[in-house]
């Protein structure tokens, strides 16, 4: 298994340590099932998404960009009419004390079906053993900017990290097509499996840098659940993953 953590915002060099640009952070799994054979879960530490498609989300990002130039009207007017995008945005995003120490929803839901045929709706969920830890803003500003990068080696040079997975399961009525509607917390939560990382392995060598994770999960019994989100995604993701590959053979070139 292999997992990537990330900061959120579209940002390479976003601090880690900056409350103020505290994004969603992201956890993606990919299960090495057999040679060129692989599924993924991709999560995000916020239990939604803003916006329900990929149009929406274009647009909330054109209002993001023009809020970042200095003018924040579209920006405004676009969550007055977007309530979960505004629930989205004004979520607490607090720093964790490691990424280790942090949960993360896959937000998507999938539908599983069982060896009897029986299919029901869930989402991945991911949760650290040891529980999550969050830092003040001020503990947090006064971090490194690579603090989490930098701790998460430290930590796995010393001890194994259990990471709970579960699913998360939809009762009747809940939206199983909409990642920008949380549904009610008591919802069971079905046990799923235990991640154990024990490395921290090089994640600039060229087989890690070119892995593209792919928001759909390619194994029998596990299927799109008609969110408009998921078959976009992974056609952008291989978009944006082609483009970072180029992007690095040139680095390297010019090097
Ligand atoms: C229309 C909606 C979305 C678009 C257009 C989009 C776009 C992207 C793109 C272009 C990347 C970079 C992929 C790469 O270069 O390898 C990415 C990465 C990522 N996205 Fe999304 N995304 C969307 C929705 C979501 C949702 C719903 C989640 C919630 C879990 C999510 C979580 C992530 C994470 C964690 C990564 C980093 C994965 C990695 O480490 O490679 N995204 N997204």
């Amino acid at each position: 298994m292999t997992v990537r953590y990330s900061d959120g915002t579209r940002l390479p060099t976003i601090p880690d340590n900056d409350p103020a640009r505290s994004g969603p952070r992201g956890m993606a799994v990919r299960f090495h099932l057999g040679e060129h054979n692989h599924t993924d879960i991709i999560a995000q530490s916020t239990k939604s998404f803003p916006v329900r498609t990929g149009e929406e989300f274009l647009e909330f990002i054109h209002a993001v960009t023009e809020f970042g130039a200095g003018r924040p009207e579209a920006f405004g007017s676009f969550l007055a009419t977007h309530p979960n995008a505004k629930r989205f945005v004004e979520t607490a995003k607090p720093i964790p004390t490691s990424f280790a120490r942090e949960a993360f929803f896959a937000v998507t839901s999938f539908q599983f079906t069982n060896a009897d045929g029986v299919r029901r709706h869930g989402q991945f969920r991911i949760r650290p053993e040891a529980g999550t830890q969050y830092l003040s803003n001020e503990d947090a500003a006064a971090k490194s900017n690579n603090f989490l990068f930098d701790e998460i080696g430290q930590r796995l040079a010393k001890e194994q990290v259990k990471l709970g997975v579960f699913v998360q399961m939809a009762e009747p009525g809940d939206d199983v097509a909409d990642a920008s509607v949380t549904w009610p917390d008591n919802r069971t939560e079905i046990p799923f499996g235990t991640i154990i990382l024990t490395a921290r392995v090089d994640d600039q060598v060229p087989e890690r840098r070119k892995i593209i994770f792919d928001p759909l999960p390619r194994v029998d019994g596990i299927d799109s659940s008609g969110d408009p989100l998921t078959d976009g995604r992974s056609d952008i993701y291989l978009l944006s993953g082609r483009r970072r590959r180029t992007a690095s053979g040139d680095a390297s070139r010019a090097a």
